[in-house]
């Protein structure tokens, strides 16, 4: 599962982020975001039959795919420079047609969001093109300089605090994936503001995505103490941590960038609250090692809204087996005013569509987001483009469909059986979390 735990708008953390050729201000990365943002305005306009490299695609791989797709990252390979395009010229084609790449699942029009990652139709024509006429690179003088990234090991900068397991943990070669939960103590007596987290696997190999979970009731010290294998952490099922959290300060997955929250405003970890680093691990075939390090940044001054997150369950997932279409909503009452930052759908394998929407007093509609082509590899916590007010008295509307059938090429159960809501992947979810903050 590559979990896209962002936090973008109002910003959570990811290693692989698009990065600057110094370290970033806090201010200015809390304006604006490097690498794909910053160039997204720039989208490729002018449809031509004879693409070139230098003029046509490399503005859009730069721009879209990069950040992914270069040495080090969670891509297999890499589009960076002329040689490498290249040789991916048809597969880009292909994957970029049928809007498997870039990874972005938001339907187009319904939300804004930062970071939005799309091709254009006339840019997806471009690659089509390009590769159709032999992927020609054009006037080299006229290819754009590479796009810098960060050297550094902090994208934001240094963190102002480091948490980690103690020591590397050990992954054996084979077996089901792993869901390492390390327990980290914080022992503040004072709260701590964190205003925005970035987070570096130690391992590109095996590491699939991390969560950062707040523990303020200790509950890890517990399940960590049952720990037998001598490592630190503990294991829980797919997902789960075991407990009950009281939050998540985000987390990482493959291609998101690290963002500090809005400004004046960030989570709370209560005083003494444990944090919880879950690591999911799919194993190489080899034996390896990770260590696993997130980097904190605390709120200088006290914030003026402590950032909060709502759950919208509807645990009566109950799929019988053979239906294609299943359908379940939830209303979700807003009872303050709020102002609303990112949302991140969540289903497992047999969603297909979720959609989320405000309802205000007055009978008007806020788009909040829309997937409707559900990918349980990538899932995306989508950032509003511009922080959202809902007045008081407001609904949040979730709507989601699932496909139980064995034309859904995900359905783990062949022939299909029904499916109940639970926590292990090959069990269903209804879930959609919106940040927010009161006003
Ligand atoms: C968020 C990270 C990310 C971005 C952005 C991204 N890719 Fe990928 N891409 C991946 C990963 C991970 C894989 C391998 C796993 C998979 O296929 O899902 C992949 C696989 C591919 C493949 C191989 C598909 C196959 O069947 O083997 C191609 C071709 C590709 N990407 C092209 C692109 C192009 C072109 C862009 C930009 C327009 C792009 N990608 C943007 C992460 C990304």
């Amino acid at each position: 599962m590559r979990i896209i735990f962002g936090f973008l708008a109002a910003g959570l953390a990811a290693a692989s982020a698009v990065t600057l050729s110094s370290v970033p201000k806090r201010e200015d990365v809390a304006k604006a975001v490097p690498g794909v943002t910053a160039s997204a305005a720039k989208a490729v306009a002018t449809l031509v039959d004879k693409p070139t490299y230098a003029e046509h695609i490399a503005p859009i791989f730069n721009r879209s795919c990069v950040s992914c797709h270069r040495p080090g990252e969670v891509a297999p390979f890499s589009l960076l420079g002329y040689e490498n395009a290249k040789k991916w010229a048809n597969m880009a084609h292909s994957v970029t047609e049928s809007k498997r790449m870039p990874p972005w699942k938001a339907v187009d029009g319904f939300g804004e969001f930062k970071d939005a990652n799309r091709l254009s139709p006339v840019e997806i024509q471009l690659i089509k093109n390009w590769a159709a006429t032999g992927a020609p690179r054009g006037d080299k003088r006229r290819e754009p300089a590479a796009p810098v990234f960060y050297g550094g090991d902090w994208t934001l900068g240094k963190p102002d605090r480091i948490i980690s397991a103690s020591k590397p943990f050990k992954l054996g070669a084979e077996g089901a994936d792993v869901y390492r939960n390390f327990v980290v103590r914080t022992d503040s007596k004072e709260p701590m503001y964190v205003n925005g987290i970035d987070v570096k696997p130690g391992n590109a190999k095996i590491v699939h995505h991390v969560i950062v979970f707040l523990d303020p009731n200790k509950s890890s010290d517990r399940l960590q103490a049952k720990t037998v294998d001598g490592q630190d952490g503990y294991e829980s099922g797919e997902g789960g941590v075991g407990f009950l959290p009281g939050g998540s300060l985000g987390g990482w997955a493959p291609g998101v960038r690290p963002r500090y929250l809005a400004p004046r405003t960030a989570f709370k970890v209560a005083p003494g609250s444990n944090i919880v680093i879950q690591v999911h691990y799919h194993r190489s075939g080899k034996q390896e090692e990770d260590l696993t390090r997130v980097g904190l940044y605390l709120a200088k001054e006290a914030p003026k809204k402590e950032m909060d997150m709502a759950w919208v369950f509807n645990f009566r997932v109950n799929i019988p087996a053979n239906e294609p279409n299943y359908r379940l909503e939830q209303t979700y009452p807003i009872p303050v005013p709020i102002t609303v930052y990112a949302t991140m759908p969540h289903m497992h394998l047999l969603g297909k569509e979720m959609k989320a929407w405000f309802e205000l007093p007055d009978g008007s509609q806020k788009p909040l987001v829309y997937v409707d082509d559900w990918d349980f590899n990538w899932q995306l916590i989508y950032s509003i483009a511009e922080p959202m007010k809902i007045p008081a008295g407001s609904k949040l509307r979730v709507t989601a469909r699932y496909d139980n059938t064995s034309d859904n090429p995900r359905n783990p159960n062949n022939p299909p059986k029904r499916v109940t809501w639970g926590e292990q992947t090959t069990d269903e979810m209804f879930l959609l979390i919106a940040y927010y903050t009161r006003d």
